[in-house]
């Protein structure tokens, strides 16, 4: 199988790595939301697995995912608070480098039961291939200051040396942290952006990630190259040619078990294509 970069491919995943591996792929980042194992209807088996093939499926899956990232690339792993701490374990096992354990927080979820809190959120891990060097563009991911009271006036503290020094806002706003906030796409606010797959993950969360773990270029541009292997209705696709459209120069490639999925991910990346911006 000859694979181009820009596509998606109907295509078992646990196939398509080794595949790509073989060929000499490397990519500067895998961010991927892959099946987390709560019984979904994805139209296949491949979210209601045995507990010991999940995690051997999963190693294996990430192994090769490690293997197809160049020596300063990353994986962002979505998963489930049930059993992120297996995709962790797995991926210190295999040698990757822990960097942050995200959150995903949502406010729209909705509960199903009363016997417990609803579910406000997703973790999603970063790891990185190198414990010396990876993408961070913290200034592309600044957030409004919280409290504009305390800008005012600048805050003096000691460094790690008792040096005094002068702290002053950053005029881009402040860091990040690693609760990344953003809206599921429930309710009838999102109905333009929502397909008809069960777990589709919102544009304005996978953009905001491409841009915080993307290398740029020296213009500033994002450049670099993205590996989903669960695509699903393609947003990680999506998010990449809308970011071409402005300039950017973005590589991608997808892999997704079902047709269905996979005609509603093009159907959505050809449409950002063929609109005039
Ligand atoms: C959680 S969904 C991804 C949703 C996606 N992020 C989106 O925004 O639409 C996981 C997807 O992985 C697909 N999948 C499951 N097992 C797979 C495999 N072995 N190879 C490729 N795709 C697979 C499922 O069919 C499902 O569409």
């Amino acid at each position: 199988m000859d694979f181009k970069l820009n596509n998606v491919y109907q295509i078992n995943a646990d196939e398509a790595l080794p595949i790509l591996v073989n060929s000499g792929f490397q990519f500067d980042l895998v961010l991927t939301d892959p099946p987390y194992n709560l019984k979904k209807d994805f139209g296949n088996k491949s979210d209601n697995l045995e507990m010991g093939e999940f995690l051997t499926i999963n190693k294996n899956r990430i192994s090769f995912c490690r293997d197809l990232l160049n020596k300063e690339g990353s994986i962002i792993w979505f998963g489930i608070h049930h059993y992120i701490g297996y995709m962790q374990t797995i991926m210190y096992e295999i040698g990757l480098h822990y960097r942050r354990m995200n959150i995903w927080f949502y406010e729209n979820g909705f509960s199903r039961t009363t016997k417990a809190p609803s579910t406000q959120y997703e973790p999603f891990l970063w790891f990185s291939k190198s414990d010396k060097k990876w993408t961070y563009n913290v200034d592309d991911v600044r957030v409004p200051y919280k409290s504009t009271e305390r800008l005012k006036n600048p805050v003096y503290y000691k460094n790690s040396k008792g040096e005094i020094k002068k702290w002053e806002p950053n005029p881009q706003g402040a860091m990040r942290g690693d609760v990344w906030q953003f809206p599921t796409l429930s309710g009838k606010h999102y109905k333009n952006e929502r397909t008809d797959h069960p777990t589709q993950k919102p544009i304005s969360l996978i953009m905001e990630l491409i841009k915080a773990y993307c290398p740029k270029n020296k213009e500033g541009y994002y450049e670099g190259t993205i590996l989903d292997p669960f695509f699903g209705s393609g947003t990680l696709g999506v998010c990449c040619e809308l970011l071409n459209k402005e300039g950017h120069n973005i590589r991608w490639l997808g892999f997704e078990l079902e047709q269905k999925w996979v005609n509603i991910a093009e159907d959505r990346i050809n449409k950002v294509r063929e609109t005039l911006v």
